[in-house]
């Protein structure tokens, strides 16, 4: 299949007319120029970028966005809780993932690392959906044995396995420190083996870390309780990271583990305004999440421009000249950037060899040294002409869809996409 376009390899620099030949599911070649043959998808005014990549969401809060006016932890319990028990019935849970996953291919999100809820057949429903929407993923069974609803805490622990094909892996989600005893969290780093990523939430809002504190008051820090169960791995993903000390940064840094700045969720719940500097300084590495339900934006070019504006607010209120991520930046960090924290070293590419997970888009705009500002602050989800996902074109309606989802609409999973 050939792609035609104005080439996104780097967003720093000009996008270069040119196309892409799709073979297997993988980048076959990359050229400059006229497309040597007609084009299945594309034309000369589109563009073509790397799908977007999503490091922190869960899956059965989609329908959860902006229930307003609470603090973490009573969200939690008012909001977020009696969604996730929803999924005690096998079949919402599968039309919820399935919903979550059309929406995503429609926000052009092609990959994401995500939460289930705490029940074990989320496991077989989310395994099946992605039969039908082959997106990239990581994902796992939520862990929490208190503080929540017991048909939420009396959780049987699924063994992590294997998910058929090579684009989706099981990852372990222990909730966060508040949700979780020291026994619980004493089975994270042996279930993960070094292999499966850990996912968890890290000093989202205040009163969670003087909780933690309390509930763990052996620990330095709340950094130092994921420290002490050996969590803080490479493959570790901490969502939000708001309020860290020096200590708790420097520590972060020394194991490699990965923050996730969830800019949309920060200001939605206002559990504070996220230190990018501080990231930076330390040398962090740095993912881009969505945090839906807490962030209100599926469509990664919203979580960045929520990010630049989170940066540019504090910068004013601080009167310090801390930087603000260009949208080139902020562009390569919801693409390749994303990719990287998540160890997805061929995704995020437009290069042979890497995974065929493109967007065509078709900007209502004139091509400008400003493209991906303008794209960022005016994204609609419309400006994506086509998806790319595995190589196939896939075909996902176009407007927001209220009305459940049935299985198998899917026309690419039907075997009827363009190769
Ligand atoms: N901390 C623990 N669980 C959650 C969650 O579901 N969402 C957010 N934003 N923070 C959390
Ligand atoms: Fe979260």
């Amino acid at each position: 299949m050939l792609v035609q376009g104005r080439l996104l390899i780097d967003p720093h620099k000009p996008p270069v007319p040119g196309w892409v030949r799709v073979e297997g599911g993988r980048i076959a070649e990359v050229g400059e120029g006229d497309s040597p043959a007609l084009p299945a998808a594309g034309g000369s005014e589109a563009i073509i970028t790397p799908g977007f990549i999503d490091a922190h969401l869960h899956l059965p809060q989609i329908d959860a966005i902006g229930c307003d006016g609470l603090e973490l932890l009573e969200w939690l319990e008012r909001v977020i809780f009696p969604a996730e028990l929803k999924w005690g019935n096998a079949g919402f849970a599968q039309q919820q993932i399935d919903e979550a996953h059309q929406r995503l291919l429609r926000a052009g999100t092609l990959g994401y690392a995500g939460y289930l809820t705490s029940h074990g057949h989320g496991i077989g429903g989310w395994i099946d959906s992605l039969r039908r929407f082959p997106l990239r993923a990581t994902a796992g069974q939520v862990l929490m044995d208190r503080a929540g609803p017991p048909a939420l805490t009396n959780q049987v622990i699924e063994p992590l396995r294997g998910v058929p094909g090579d684009r989706a892996s099981m990852s372990v989600n222990p909730r966060f420190a508040v949700s979780c005893s020291g026994d619980l969290l004493k089975t994270v780093a042996p279930m993960s083996a070094g292999l499966f990523m850990i996912q968890t939430h890290l000093a989202e809002s205040k009163r969670e870390c003087e909780v933690v504190l309390e509930l763990f008051k052996e620990c330095e820090s709340y950094t130092d309780v994921y420290e002490r169960f050996g969590m803080l791995t490479q493959r570790t993903l901490l969502a939000h990271a708001v309020h860290l000390s020096e200590a708790e940064w420097r520590l972060i840094a020394e194991r490699d583990s990965v923050v996730v700045h969830c800019p949309g969720a920060n200001t939605f719940l206002e559990a504070g305004a996220f230190d990018l500097h501080a990231a930076r300084e330390h040398g962090v590495r740095l993912a881009l999440g969505s945090d839906v339900a807490a962030g209100p934006d599926l469509a990664m070019p919203r979580v960045a421009r929520s990010m630049i504006e989170v940066a540019k607010l504090r910068r004013i209120l601080t009167g310090q000249s801390t930087p603000v991520p260009s949208p080139a930046e902020a562009w390569k960090m919801i693409t390749r950037g994303n990719a990287e924290a998540l160890g997805w070293q061929d995704a995020g590419l437009i290069e042979p060899g890497a995974r065929a997970d493109l967007l065509v888009l078709q900007p209502p705009f004139e091509i400008d040294e400003h493209l991906i500002g303008r794209l960022i602050y005016t994204w609609r989800d419309a400006m994506i002409a086509a998806r790319i996902v595995d190589g196939r074109l896939i075909d996902v309606p176009a407007v927001e869809n209220d009305s459940p989802v049935t299985a198998g609409r899917f026309p690419g999973a039907a075997g009827n996409g363009v190769d």
